[in-house]
């Protein structure tokens, strides 16, 4: 990674612009969150909680994910992508139909997947088949949801979307400490078993649990066993950081697994709450939080300094979500379920003001620091994270 001088006063990018209606997102699905949870929102209306899986999926993490890579691309062409999701969100939230913001996120999935071809043609590595292979997946749900197809139904291709767009981040990592070519292979066989396994539990639920949680499981394995956290969480600072957020992660992506071997594709009550927020929170905002310090710089240019105060959201994320799925949904512990949600709640929230707190803080520095805040990682798919 390279070290950048960081100037107070360049410029923020255009670009910038585009978290707008990823936070917009963010908030309105946290909002609706209280509402799902039976608590009372600052904010209500009718429709809200019927789309806060999409917001917070395709509008609030996919918008992230399309614009990092579309950084990566690095041609005005490849913001077509983060655009159309982001504006898929905010129609959703608007009083036009439905059907707007739906084809929009369609618009936005399909302009994710075509990013993949300049990517593939710079690296034509597994690891790049593996994410290309997340964007068909959330091809597949924004088409399933122009259908009409219920999101409880569509959620088994939510999963896959977000599942396989962070292995294959991983994978391009673990590239680096040269595991044996099995492990890739492997990491690709998963990926087809997920997206074979989704569009299986459309016909049978059962058949489609029990591929799709098979394929957790070993996903899960493999991340655990060959990821470079598991060496640099004996590292200090940023590393070990990154690196607990991310075992986490691999533990509760085992914990979705679990459940829909056991279960198949449930789509109500305790299991489908606990298998969606073991995958979203668990896993994916785990993960946001390990990569926010290194990725963010690249999009934001500006830097994100790790802060040991990112712990204590890291640690209430995984502690309330222990109390909402491990108490509330495997007991039936109503009170659990909503002391959980609201902890998690507060836990976004209060990584999300710490990392905004620390690039404001380091704004007013004019201090030399070691970060690839100007590198938009054109070399690769994406920022490269040890
Ligand atoms: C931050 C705290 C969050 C809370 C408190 C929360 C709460 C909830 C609740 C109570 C439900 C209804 C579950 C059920 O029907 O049994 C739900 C559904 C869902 N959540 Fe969350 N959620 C949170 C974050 C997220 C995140 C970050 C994502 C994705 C990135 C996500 C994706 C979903 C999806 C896809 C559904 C299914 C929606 C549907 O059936 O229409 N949630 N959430």
């Amino acid at each position: 990674m390279r070290a950048v001088a960081v100037k107070k006063q360049s410029r923020p990018p255009a670009r910038l612009v585009l978290l707008l209606p990823a936070g917009l997102a963010l908030l309105a699905g946290l909002d609706s969150a209280l509402t799902l949870l039976g608590l009372p929102a600052p904010v209500r209306f009718d429709r809200l909680p019927d789309v806060h899986g999409q917001l917070m999926v395709l509008g609030f993490v996919g918008t992230l994910v399309a614009l990092e890579r579309a950084v990566a691309v690095g041609r005005h062409w490849a913001y077509a992508s983060p655009v159309l999701l982001g504006a898929g969100a905010v129609a959703l939230l608007s009083p036009a139909p439905l059907a707007v913001g739906r084809a929009l996120q369609l618009g936005g999935a399909v302009a994710l997947l075509a990013l993949y071809v300049p990517l593939w043609r710079r690296q034509p590595a597994r690891a790049v088949a593996v994410q290309a292979a997340g964007a068909f997946a959330a091809v597949g749900t924004a088409l399933l949801a122009c259908a009409a197809v219920p999101i409880p139904v569509l959620a088994p291709w939510l999963v896959v979307f977000l599942v396989l767009t962070v292995a294959g981040e991983r994978l391009e990592l673990m590239r680096i400490a040269a595991p044996p070519p099995a492990v890739e292979v492997t990491l690709l066989g998963t990926a087809l078993a997920l997206l074979s396994g989704a569009a299986a539990a459309l016909l049978s639920p059962r058949l489609g649990g029990g591929v799709l949680g098979s394929a957790l499981l070993t996903l899960a394995l493999l991340l655990f066993r060959h990821d470079v956290a598991r060496r640099t969480v004996r590292g200090e600072g940023q590393r070990r950081f990154m690196a607990a957020a991310m075992l986490a992660g691999f533990g509760w992506l085992a914990v979705a697994g679990g459940i829909w071997l056991a279960a198949g594709t449930v789509t109500a009550g305790p299991g489908y709450d606990a298998v969606l927020h073991a995958v979203f929170l668990g896993f994916v905002i785990s993960m946001v939080m390990a990569h926010a310090p290194v990725i963010l710089p690249a999009v934001i240019r500006r830097p994100l300094p790790y802060r040991p105060l990112m712990y204590a959201p890291l640690l209430l994320l995984h502690g309330s979500l222990a109390l909402r799925l491990l108490v509330g949904d495997a007991w039936g512990v109503g009170w659990a379920v909503q002391v959980g949600g609201v902890a998690n709640i507060v836990a976004v929230l209060g990584f999300l003001g710490i990392a905004v707190g620390s690039i404001v803080v380091s704004r007013s520095s004019t201090v030399r620091r070691s970060a690839p805040v100007d590198a938009a990682p054109r070399a690769a798919v994406s920022v490269p994270v040890p």
